[in-house]
């Protein structure tokens, strides 16, 4: 259990930040703003960490990592995960074409979605995805015809739903009964869908899946779904006579965005589940199944801050003849849209100077025509903050660049990998020409 917002390799220490040793004033300079810095070896050792802490908690019953690209993927972060090892997990053919341009064997890549269309799943089964994780009976007739078409088996897991009401924000929780994914194990679809694949001999049920929401802290939600998932596949046994090789118990482990918070590390739940998992495997006389997570937030999100300029501050009188200082920079939600869609909340320093103005209740926006554009609802900032200082929230590396837009027509900002002192950009910031780039003139 960590409480740092800031990856490791970020130091605060002189009041100024520095990345790897080199100062955010610098990386401005050079890469301008705003821009995602990306701790390289942050990250590369939060990935490892997962599997070798999966492995020595597991052992021979440990399965594989499947880092969660929606959180943040780029074709060198793909060839790192194929450098490293692990596998991932991409739920849209977009996703799979960059882990395949990375070089990830295509035996490390599953492949989920709620509506995969016909030609990811052909594409998917054509290069070898390792397994597909099914979430509608109708999506079953598909994978097998592409199995038939492809002259292949195709390996399969179902996504069940467990059931479960995570404590997280409503549109990230993802396993409660009224929910478009999977297969709900309480109403009997989930056994519909296992019965209508067996009845394909082109799909190998490999093991079920779910992933109860993200952002979770504690193992309790993930040790319940381990119950009820095991429960699924003792019943599973009971009528087929076969015991499934693998249980994925997705992703949804959470990180520290602000003081007080705190980031989850595999040795806070790995031990929980695997406990979870003896005793009911136990009670139902099942072999221990072979256990694979998909973390995304929690390897990425750390390792990443977002450098912005500020460009106005202004005092607008509230409540009470109170004053609230709003500062806007030169991002927002375009670059990240956690706030405005989830009340996420963020933290944030002046990057570049050391103040010792008092602080003063401030609100970071953006520089989008919405009011919604809020990046940071309250903070105290100190009350010099003023148009050129360099502003850095942290942990935006999860579901912050992934979800950018080019809303008001805001160019999206470039990631920067930052490791032993040197930067370079891995995504380029976009300019005005790919603005236009896919407009078709009268
Ligand atoms: N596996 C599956 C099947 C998922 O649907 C997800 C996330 C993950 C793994 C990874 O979850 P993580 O470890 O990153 O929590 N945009 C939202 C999060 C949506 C997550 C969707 N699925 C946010 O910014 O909070």
């Amino acid at each position: 259990m960590s409480n740092l917002m800031w990856s490791k390799n970020v130091s605060l220490q002189t009041g100024v930040l520095t990345l790897s040793g080199i100062s955010a004033a610098q990386l401005g300079k050079e890469f301008g703003t705003p821009s995602f810095f990306l701790d390289e070896e942050a990250f590369r050792s939060r990935a490892i960490s997962w599997q070798r802490s999966l492995e020595s908690e597991f052992g021979p019953n440990a399965g594989t990592i499947f880092y969660a690209a929606k959180s943040f993927i780029c074709t060198a972060v793909a060839q790192w995960i194929a450098e490293i090892g692990i596998g991932i997990d991409v739920c849209t053919g977009g996703e799979l074409a960059v882990a395949l341009a990375g070089g990830i064997s295509p035996e490390k890549i599953e492949l989920h979605g709620n509506n995969k269309s016909v030609a990811e799943i052909d594409r998917a089964v054509s290069v070898g995805v390792r397994t597909i994780v099914i979430d509608s009976l109708i999506e079953i007739e598909r994978v097998a015809a592409a199995a038939q078409k492809a002259g292949k088996r195709q390996a399969v897991m179902l996504r069940l739903t467990p059931g479960i009401e995570a404590h997280t924000h409503e549109k990230i929780s993802t396993a409660h009964e009224d929910v478009k994914f999977g297969f709900s194990i309480a109403s009997g679809a989930a056994w519909d869908a296992a019965e209508a694949v067996a009845t394909h001999p082109q799909l190998e049920l490999r093991g079920v899946h779910c992933h109860i929401g993200s952002q979770i802290f504690g193992s309790e939600a993930h040790e319940i779904a381990t119950e009820r998932l095991v429960g699924f596949m003792a019943k599973y046994r009971d009528a087929f006579g076969i015991e499934l090789p693998e249980l994925d118990l997705g992703g949804g482990f959470g990180i520290a965005y602000i003081e007080g918070d705190i980031t989850v590390e595999p040795s806070d739940v790995l031990p929980q589940i695997h406990a979870a998992l003896k005793k009911v495997c136990a009670e139902k006389n099942l072999a221990i199944p072979t256990i694979s997570l998909e973390p995304g937030r929690n390897i990425v999100g750390p390792t990443m801050f977002t450098l912005y300029e500020v460009g106005t501050v202004k005092d607008v009188v509230i409540e009470g003849g109170k004053v609230r200082t709003y500062v806007s920079v030169d991002g927002g939600m375009s670059d990240n849209a956690r706030t405005a869609l989830y009340d996420a909340q963020y933290t944030a320093v002046i990057a570049q100077r050391i103040s010792s103005a008092p602080l003063t209740l401030t609100r970071l926006v953006g520089k989008h025509c919405e009011t919604g554009d809020i990046i940071i609802n309250e903070i105290q900032l100190p009350s010099d903050i003023a148009p050129g200082d360099l502003i850095a929230t942290p942990a935006t590396g999860a579901y912050g660049r992934s979800m950018a837009s080019n809303y008001n027509h805001v160019p999206r900002p470039p990631v920067v990998a930052v490791k032993d002192g040197k930067a370079r950009v891995i995504v380029r910031r976009e300019n005005e020409a790919d603005l236009l780039a896919l407009d078709v003139k009268e």
